[in-house]
């Protein structure tokens, strides 16, 4: 990609403090890269909206961050990621990574993710196992994240089925509350978002963007970036 270098920002962003978690795993796996976070936390939650508003957010999201000159672009949200991802692609210049609930042929598994996620068709032609769209998870954590003890997970427990072996995480917000369900579940709770540094690592490979020397920063973005980046050091 002309015009572009090792050294220019990674751009990573969501519908609040979701993407912090996805953020936070990049930055342990590349500790020398540069990033941009942006959160778009005042209009969160995003997955019950309709694809026309949330088309609108997302090319707010995108412009913050090409204005960042980002070299590559990571949707820290699984929401955007399974409705929009063509959309967010053909809109910039640079590579675009998702955020993806795995491939799931185990009817015995459970996916919890938001409405819209619940209802793309990348979920319903995907994931075989048990399908809980909630709809409220998500901005519960949003709302409650310096005090996400006071979540209830109870009526969340309480729909996932006896005979499930594994639930996945299919929102990026539901990972700061993955302990807490695991201890009231007894089950194994996975994240979707492990292979995204597998896929981001291979692109910036492919187009020479990758940098491994010297240690990397992390610029916060937008309305919330004092409260974003307060969430990213004293919760993850
Ligand atoms: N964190 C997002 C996701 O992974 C969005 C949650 C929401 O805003 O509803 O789906």
């Amino acid at each position: 990609m002309k015009n572009f270098n090792e050294n220019l920002p990674i751009g990573v962003f969501d519908s609040g403090i979701g993407g912090l978690c996805v953020l936070k795993d990049l930055q342990n796996y590349f500790p020398s890269e540069n990033f941009v976070y942006y959160g778009d936390n005042l209009k969160a939650p995003y997955g019950n909206k309709d694809i026309s508003t949330l088309k609108a957010l997302t090319i707010n999201s995108l412009n913050l961050l090409t204005n960042e000159k980002v070299k590559a672009i990571v949707i820290g949200c699984n929401t955007l990621s399974a409705n929009l991802y063509k959309f967010i692609k053909e809109s910039v210049r640079v590579s675009v990574i998702k955020t993806l609930p795995p491939i799931c042929n185990d009817r015995n598994k459970a996916l919890l993710c938001t409405v819209k996620t619940a209802n793309s068709s990348f979920v319903k032609r995907n994931f075989k196992g048990k399908v809980i769209a909630l709809e409220d998870l998500a901005i519960q954590i949003e709302k409650n994240a310096l005090n996400l003890s006071k979540i209830d997970l109870s009526n969340v427990a309480s729909v996932i089925p006896l005979t499930t072996t594994e639930v996945v995480l299919g929102c990026t917000h539901y990972h700061l509350v993955k302990t807490h369900l695991e201890n009231l579940i007894k089950i194994p709770v996975t994240d979707s978002y492990e292979t995204v540094k597998y896929q981001l690592e291979l692109e910036l490979k492919k187009h020479k963007l990758f940098k491994n020397l010297g240690k990397g920063e992390i610029k916060f973005i937008g309305e919330c970036a004092n409260f974003n980046e307060k969430i990213f050091k004293t919760i993850l």
